[in-house]
């Protein structure tokens, strides 16, 4: 995995030695208004990580890519990573710390490692699977080019009654490329 850096924000890749600054970050109650909740004690954090920095699943066809994000101002201030599947299919989610929403922070990071993606890991199509009450995150996935994904994929994707399933479709099929990507 590769640093990725952009003018507002710097992608690290995640490892057991961000888990004391990043369990602060994640003790933010406001990420966790519609599912999840903060991690029980720093050591599971730090367990947690070092299992990731595996960077793939147990029986290795997925890939597991995961970055925090760090600002000029050198503080942590939440995470994005990605599930790579064999077909190509990339499977994304972001935190950020309530007190860095509304500043188009989530958008830069993960519109970063879209670009990424794209350009060092053949991802063609980008999923994200997100409650139907999490409207910022509705929103951001709009902004980024994602859109509401049909009945049977949302059956395909075996997404839950209160889950919404939002598609980046093939990039190669529709001509999009990494410029598009981060001009969107
Ligand atoms: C989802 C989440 C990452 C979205 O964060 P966010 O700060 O709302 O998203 P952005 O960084 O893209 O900020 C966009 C907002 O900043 C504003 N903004 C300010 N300056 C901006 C800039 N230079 N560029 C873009 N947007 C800017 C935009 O107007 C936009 O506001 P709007 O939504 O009212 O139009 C955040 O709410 C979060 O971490 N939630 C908890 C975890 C979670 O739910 N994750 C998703 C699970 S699927």
């Amino acid at each position: 995995m590769r640093i990725i850096a952009t003018p507002t924000l710097t992608l690290e890749p995640q490892t057991a030695a961000h888990a004391e600054e990043m369990f602060v970050v994640l003790g933010d109650p406001a990420i966790y208004e519609y599912e999840n909740e903060p991690p029980p004690s720093l050591e599971w954090l730090r367990t947690r990580f070092a299992k990731l920095e595996s960077r793939q699943s147990a029986d290795g066809k997925q890939q597991w890519l995961n970055w925090v994000i760090r600002l000029p101002t050198s503080e942590l201030i939440g995470f994005v990573q990605a599930t790579l599947h064999p077909n190509g299919d990339a499977g994304i989610a972001y935190v950020l710390a309530s007190a860095y929403w509304g500043r188009g922070l989530a958008r830069d990071a993960v519109k970063a490692m879209m670009a990424a993606l794209l350009e060092h890991y053949r991802v063609r199509t980008f999923s994200a699977v997100l409650k139907r009450e999490n409207l910022r995150s509705v929103k951001l996935l709009q902004r980024l080019g994602f859109l509401l994904a049909s009945v049977a994929e949302h059956a395909e994707y075996q997404v839950e009654p209160d889950e919404l399933l939002m598609l980046r479709r093939p990039v190669a099929k529709t001509g999009l490329g990494v410029d598009e990507i981060v001009n969107h």
